[in-house]
């Protein structure tokens, strides 16, 4: 399966211009693994979405939305269609990040609307999932990670699924105020259980791709990435600079291949 990289920039204050000039920068630095079909994208505060998409579309780096609203368009607020969005450049659409869950309130029901409207919007979806606590045992784990499947893909057509990206990302391994990745042994664990869970859920694992976010960094990219089942790895502050995240992706596909 391909490997896929992205980078959530979260709330970072850049200018367009700057936003520009990190594209040009990956896209330099990737190079030939963009040529060998490695999936990489970039998910900017969308007001960045258009002077970015400039530089995106001649390139194969996907641009994506961090957060949208489930109805087509209405009365809401300070929301931003999946419509506004394409018009922006967005290909992808995140859903289900635990910043979202836990500092905005969106629950099981709204993460199952999101999904389902990305990906009948024709969107890749980001889906993330992942336990709260750090010391979960392993029964506990395959259940949270299969029931927070279970909710978040209710109604999804199988035709979508090459479309969808689970993105494991423990809460407790998300930011600096916790600052160390999973274990590999907890990944490995996560990840037998997320793929077991899909093909018990949709009948199928293979179409759908499985990456790792939570404190991902030079150091712990290549284990990580070398675990099987997962697909890629998902960067917050390791893939703030491009040469940082061009270097990620670099050594984890280095120890993926060997
Ligand atoms: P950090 O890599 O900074 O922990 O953030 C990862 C993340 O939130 C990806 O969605």
């Amino acid at each position: 399966m391909q490997a896929v990289f992205g980078t959530n920039w979260k709330m970072r204050n850049l200018d367009q211009r700057e936003a520009q000039q990190y594209l040009k920068t990956l896209a330099d630095g990737l190079g030939g693994l963009l040529e060998d079909g490695v999936q990489v994208c970039v998910l900017p505060p969308a007001t960045l979405l258009p002077a970015m998409s400039e530089v995106a579309r001649k390139t194969s780096i996907r641009l994506g939305a961090q957060n949208f609203h489930w109805e087509e368009e209405g009365e809401f607020t300070g929301e931003l269609s999946t419509e506004l969005l394409k018009d922006a450049g967005a290909t992808v659409l995140m859903v289900g990040h635990v910043e979202r869950r836990v500092l905005f309130n969106e629950n099981d029901e709204v993460i199952n609307r999101k999904l389902l409207r990305a990906l009948e919007e024709g969107f890749h979806a980001i889906l993330c999932i992942g336990e709260a606590d750090r010391s979960t045992p392993e029964a506990r784990l395959k259940e949270e990670l299969s029931a927070q499947l279970v909710s978040a893909l209710r109604g999804v057509n199988e035709a979508d699924l090459n479309r969808l990206i689970v993105a494991y990302e423990p809460h407790w391994a998300i930011g600096r105020r916790v600052d160390a990745a999973a274990p590999v042994t907890r990944v490995k664990q996560s990840a037998e259980a997320i793929r077991g869970a899909l093909k018990t859920i949709v009948g199928t694992e293979n179409s759908v791709r499985l990456i790792y976010g939570g404190n991902v960094n030079l150091s712990n990219c290549r284990a990580i990435a070398s675990v099987d089942g997962i697909d890629g790895l998902f960067v917050g502050r390791a893939a703030v600079d491009p040469a940082g995240f061009v270097s990620v992706i670099e050594r984890a596909l280095d120890g993926a291949t060997d």
